[in-house]
């Protein structure tokens, strides 16, 4: 059997914020769980789906597989290399490796500088040119890579649109010419219409400089056709994860369902008709997480074991695993019509 070594894996990663100990008298640190006992992998120019709700621990478990927070257990390895705990030129140098595309495109270029600036600024940090101006043509070559006019090199952000800003923002997280990209929501800022093309980008543009993704969203729609495999996340933990076809066709993690469900469906009939699951009740506090299952507090099919002990990922078929202890009683929910 061929095996290959994945590009970046993370081992049992978790991440704690401290968000106690900011009294005068120092008050108690209290830990908030962002990301806990997270394992995954990306094999070279393979795409990831990273998918849940908002504060379910995506951005952070991106920020620590590219050493941007504090890791308080597990492992990040690169190219086989252990990077949990790299600093100094070690950690710049990865850090041109593995890059970022962030969701908003407003918010993340800075209206100051100016296309041909926005673009060039990695090589300046980096040392790979000596001032700015030296490096116009090949910003003007990065611009064409992302479908940009080059005359938009003396441009200002102000000029162009949210899908021309994200064409910018792509830009730059190529500049460095990295083999790893954290898409964090890239198009969720983005009218609908935009969206497509610039998945489809990002989809061209990892054919054609063989990048590998970790692409966040919260909607299972728009990751279903750039990503190799699925990983659902919910309150800091992975619950199920697929191939990229399972999680669409075989939905078996009761939050799993509810994502899908709230996935509009193009034909009115089948939406009508459709089998949905709607789940109540709130989010853990990740300050005090429950012992048992997270999900355990919004989920319809709870029972005591669930309050008990916390479910891990097992393998129910091949390459497809779900966090649930009774996901053979779970009903099944199938949506294959849905957007395909
Ligand atoms: N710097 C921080 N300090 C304290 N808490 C944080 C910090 N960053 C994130 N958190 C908390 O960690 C949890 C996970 O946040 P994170 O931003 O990773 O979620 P997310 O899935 O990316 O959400 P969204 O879809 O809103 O972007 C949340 O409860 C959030 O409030
Ligand atoms: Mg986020």
């Amino acid at each position: 059997m061929q095996t290959t070594e994945p590009l970046v894996k993370a081992d049992n990663l978790s991440v704690k914020f401290n968000v106690g100990s900011t009294g005068f008298w120092g008050q108690e640190a209290k830990w908030l769980s962002a990301v806990d006992n997270v394992s995954l992998h990306l094999d070279p120019g393979e795409v990831l789906g990273l998918v849940g709700e908002s504060g379910s621990g995506k951005t952070t478990t991106g920020r620590a597989i590219l050493r941007r927070v504090p890791i308080a257990s597990g492992t990040v390895t690169f190219k086989g290399q252990d990077i949990t705990h790299v600093k100094g030129e070690k950690l710049r140098n990865l850090r041109r490796n593995m890059q970022a595309v962030f969701q908003d495109p407003y918010d993340s270029l800075n209206p100051n500088q100016s296309v041909l600036e926005i673009i060039a600024e990695p090589l300046l940090v980096h040392g790979l040119i000596k001032n700015i101006k030296e490096a116009r043509p090949e910003v003007k070559e990065f611009l064409d890579l992302v479908g940009m006019p080059t005359d938009a090199v003396d441009r200002y952000p102000h000029a162009f649109s949210g899908g021309q800003r994200q064409r910018i923002g792509i830009a730059r997280a190529l500049a460095l010419k990295p083999e790893f990209i954290v898409a964090d929501e890239p198009v969720s800022a983005l009218d609908v219409s935009i969206q497509a093309q610039i998945v489809n980008l990002m989809q061209d543009l990892r054919s054609e400089l063989n990048l590998t993704y970790l692409f966040i969203a919260h909607d299972l729609s728009v990751v279903r056709h750039i990503s190799d495999r699925i990983a659902i996340m919910y309150a800091g933990q992975l619950v199920e994860t697929s191939d990229r076809t399972s999680v669409y066709d075989r939905p078996s993690h009761p939050y799993t369902q509810a994502l899908l469900s709230a996935v509009p469906i193009p034909d009115p009939v089948v939406e009508s008709q459709r089998k949905r699951l709607k789940v109540v009740g709130e989010v853990p506090n990740l300050i005090d997480p429950p012992e048992g299952c997270r999900f355990s507090s919004r989920c319809p099919y709870v029972r005591d074991r669930c309050l008990a002990e916390a479910p891990e990922l097992r393998e129910i078929a091949p390459k497809h695993e779900v966090a649930c202890h009774f996901v053979e009683d779970i009903p099944a929910l199938s949506l294959a019509a849905m957007g395909s």
